[in-house]
């Protein structure tokens, strides 16, 4: 499948993206997670992240095309990919149409992940991830804890708080998203690939998008 997920942040685009991976074989792409892993690295790109990242800003559009015209052409991708973050601004949003028509490559849709703000701010201050940043399994203390504290299931790392967590940085990335990534909605359903899902149960959520597809 080709999709993206749109959605705010802790609307569980990671989760879904996650499950959805195991349904088909399709390889989540997140933005988020390829900007982490860099900052941990310490690259050029990382270093240039990491201050907007801490303050819940986005990273500049020029930035993140140079890294998804990259990725979005690697072989793993003609079997199917889950954009999980990526648009989140209409120059993005037009510059992938660009470059997908450019290479032949036909979205399935865009799905948009909707969770009531209560909800959401509860999730982004209970979440925990995996600091390995090969690895960055997502979890939360209340609805799906790690088996044992603080250690990652999948390979034993350490699990932490991200550092976007804090409740300023909470706060100036759902402001972000409302002025610069909602209008992707609108985009999306002018293109005519817009779905739209309540995600309270992400399992839901998968089969929906699994029946809608045909898989
Ligand atoms: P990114 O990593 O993309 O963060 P985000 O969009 O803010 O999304 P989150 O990862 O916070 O949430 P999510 O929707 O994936 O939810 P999750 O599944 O974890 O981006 C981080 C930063 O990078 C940005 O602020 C920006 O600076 C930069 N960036 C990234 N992409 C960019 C781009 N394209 N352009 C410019 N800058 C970019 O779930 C949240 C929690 O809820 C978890 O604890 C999970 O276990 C729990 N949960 C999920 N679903 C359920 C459920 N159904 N029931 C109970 N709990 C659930």
């Amino acid at each position: 499948m080709k999709l993206i997920l749109l959605g705010a942040p802790g609307a569980g685009k990671g989760t879904v993206a996650k499950l959805l991976t195991e349904v088909d074989g399709s390889v989540q792409i997140s933005t988020g997670d390829i900007l982490r892993g860099a900052v941990q690295a310490g690259t050029e790109l990382g270093k240039q992240a990491d201050a907007f990242m801490k303050a819940g800003d986005l990273v500049p559009d020029d930035l993140i095309m140079g890294i998804m015209e990259a990725r979005l052409q690697e072989p793993d991708c003609e079997n199917g990919f889950l954009l999980d973050g990526f648009p989140r601004t209409i120059p993005q949003a037009e510059a992938l149409k660009g470059l997908l028509d450019k290479i032949g490559v036909k979205l399935d849709m865009a799905v948009n992940l909707d969770v009531p703000r209560d909800v959401i701010l509860d999730r982004l201050t209970t979440r925990r991830t995996c600091s390995n940043s090969d690895c960055q399994a997502i979890y939360n203390v209340k609805s799906n804890p790690p088996k044992q504290e603080g250690i990652c299931d999948k390979c034993g790392s350490p699990v932490i708080q991200r550092d976007d967590e804090t409740e300023e940085a909470i706060s100036k990335r759902l402001e972000t998203y409302n002025e610069k990534t909602a209008p992707l909605v609108s985009f999306y359903e002018k293109e005519g690939l817009l779905t739209k899902v309540n995600a309270t149960s992400s399992d839901v959520v998968v089969k929906s998008i699994s029946e809608k597809i045909g898989i």
